[in-house]
């Protein structure tokens, strides 16, 4: 489908679109000069680095685009995979295209630089950005590293385009160490990325909008050209100043994590009250400046960005001296990270004790149609239960595999109804469909406790009630009879 809408597009924009492009480069460090640069407007030669989730996915969505992509990750297991046209992970749609795009040509992979990636017109630094250990602050090694090594080989008239979430300033840094090793100054541009997990190939493919932070035209027209045909669908083309558009980012997330967390207070509040957070959400979710989306209270967020972001952002801001300007996000991670106490508790009081207790973890991904176990909520509830002596079992439609390697001590059952055999209690973890519509009857014949925590305040209360299981849910006072 996204083939065919972008295939017609092309064909109009190359032949629109060719033309020489004269542009004024730094061919010298510091020393301006003019040379002819050939931009084919329609397809633009460019390198992603790093295939980590995003990476795989942005080199991906550039071929899909109809540019010759190199992708370039030093990972031997995970680039072989590629090669092969096998994803390493787990997200929808995106195997299809990984293989349409192998067969139509215009994706290759390798594990470093050579003259072929040094002959690319942009380069997309896709890197990693984890949180330090031992630091709240988001460690920018990968970033250094990955940009000091393409320096040694890209061409003058190159565009380098940031896309890993950093630390305000970081890009600063990167352009200076860049050119130095260069030994001209090299075009770099900052380029968030906004994609989500489970819908990461639409998101890219249709995005709610650009943003792009350069220092001069020539960055932001090279990535415009890249962008053409998603800029053609009506998405907005944001050119900001280059420490604005890094902060995009992390402001971004920490607005989505500060949404949540909000309501999840809503939730701590109702449970004390005897009020009802999900009925709560919706009703509040109604006026159109809060809005209904990102207001699902349950178990909290997880996953590789939000928790890490919004610690790398308050170690930035303390940084420069603003720290109390994003203190309430400590309250945000402190909300939270309390949910997960909050499911222990209850487990615990729904048990009298765990030890000994068979407990079953309905997934374990951070959220639904993804198998990232990166600060998965699910997951810690999960550890902690079993490091309290339970006996988890954990089901997870696709990240049974990804948890033999995280965590092998957990139980795994990827049969439904076997991982809920003589369960004493059963956890709703991820909200993913097959749980939300599994038969409550069939799933009650096999426990030997019909007793559930809905962690994600999905499940149909009264149908599992009137299949006689006592359901428990975060932020809400269920009455079971
Ligand atoms: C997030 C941002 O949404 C995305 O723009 C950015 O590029 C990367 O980080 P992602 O990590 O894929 O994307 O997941 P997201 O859909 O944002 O969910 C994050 C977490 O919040 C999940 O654990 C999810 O279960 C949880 N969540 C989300 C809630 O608990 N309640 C909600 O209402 C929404």
């Amino acid at each position: 489908m996204v083939e065919g809408i972008f295939a017609n597009w092309l064909k109009a924009f190359v032949l629109r679109h060719q033309f020489q492009y004269t542009q004024a480069v730094n061919t010298r460090y510091g020393q301006r000069q003019t040379e002819p640069f050939s931009v084919d407007f329609g397809l633009v030669k460019v390198s992603v680095i790093g295939l980590g989730y995003f990476g795989a996915t942005h080199a991906v969505a550039m071929a899909e685009l109809g540019h010759e992509v190199i992708g370039i990750e030093p990972d031997p297991k995970r680039l072989s995979a590629l090669v092969e046209g096998v994803l390493p992970f787990h997200e929808p749609g995106l195997d299809e295209a990984l293989t349409r795009v192998i067969a139509r040509g215009n994706i290759t992979f390798q594990s470093g630089h050579n003259a072929e990636s040094a002959s690319a017109d942009l380069h997309f630094i896709c890197v990693g950005t984890p949180q330090k250990h031992g630091s709240e602050a988001a460690d920018t090694t990968y970033v250094f590293s990955a940009a000091k090594e393409l320096a040694a080989h890209i061409k003058p008239t190159a565009v380098v385009a940031g896309k890993s979430t950093v630390p305000v300033g970081t890009a600063a840094a990167l352009k200076a160490a860049m050119s130095e090793i260069a030994g001209f100054s090299v075009n770099l541009a900052w380029n968030p990325e906004f994609l989500r997990e489970g819908t990461a190939l639409e998101d890219s493919l249709r995005p709610d909008r650009i943003v792009v932070g350069a220092w001069d035209d020539h960055a932001a027209a090279v990535l415009k050209a890249c962008y053409q045909p998603i800029l053609d669908l009506g998405t907005p083309y944001l050119v900001l100043d280059v420490p604005t558009a890094e902060l995009v980012k992390v402001a971004a997330n920490a607005f989505l994590a500060t949404k949540i967390s909000f309501i999840n207070a809503m939730a701590e509040v109702s449970e004390a009250a005897g009020a009802d957070a999900v009925a709560l959400a919706k009703a509040i979710g109604y006026d159109e400046r809060i809005g209904n989306k990102f207001l699902r209270t349950g178990i909290g967020f997880g996953g590789g960005c939000l928790p890490k972001d919004i610690r790398g952002f308050i170690a930035r801001a303390d940084e420069l001296g603003v720290g109390s300007a994003v203190d309430f996000l400590k309250d945000v991670d402190a909300i939270n990270l309390r949910r997960r106490d909050r499911v222990v508790a209850l487990a615990t009081a729904e048990l009298g004790e765990v030890a000994g207790k068979r407990i079953s973890m309905l997934g374990v991904s951070f959220k639904p149609d993804s198998d990232d176990l990166r600060d998965s909520p699910a997951l810690d509830i999960a550890l902690r239960l079993s490091r309290a002596g339970a006996v988890v079992t954990v089901h997870d439609p696709v990240s049974l595999d990804a948890l033999a390697v995280k965590e092998p001590g957990l139980a795994r059952e990827p049969e439904l109804v076997e991982a809920l055999r003589e369960a004493d209690l059963v956890i709703l973890g991820t909200e993913w469909k097959q749980y939300k519509e599994a038969d409550p009857v069939i799933l009650g014949s096999v426990v030997a406790s019909k007793n559930i925590i809905d962690g994600r305040n999905v499940l149909d209360v009264e149908a599992w009630q009137a299949a006689g299981w006592r359901v428990t849910a975060l932020g809400r006072n269920i009455v079971n009879g």
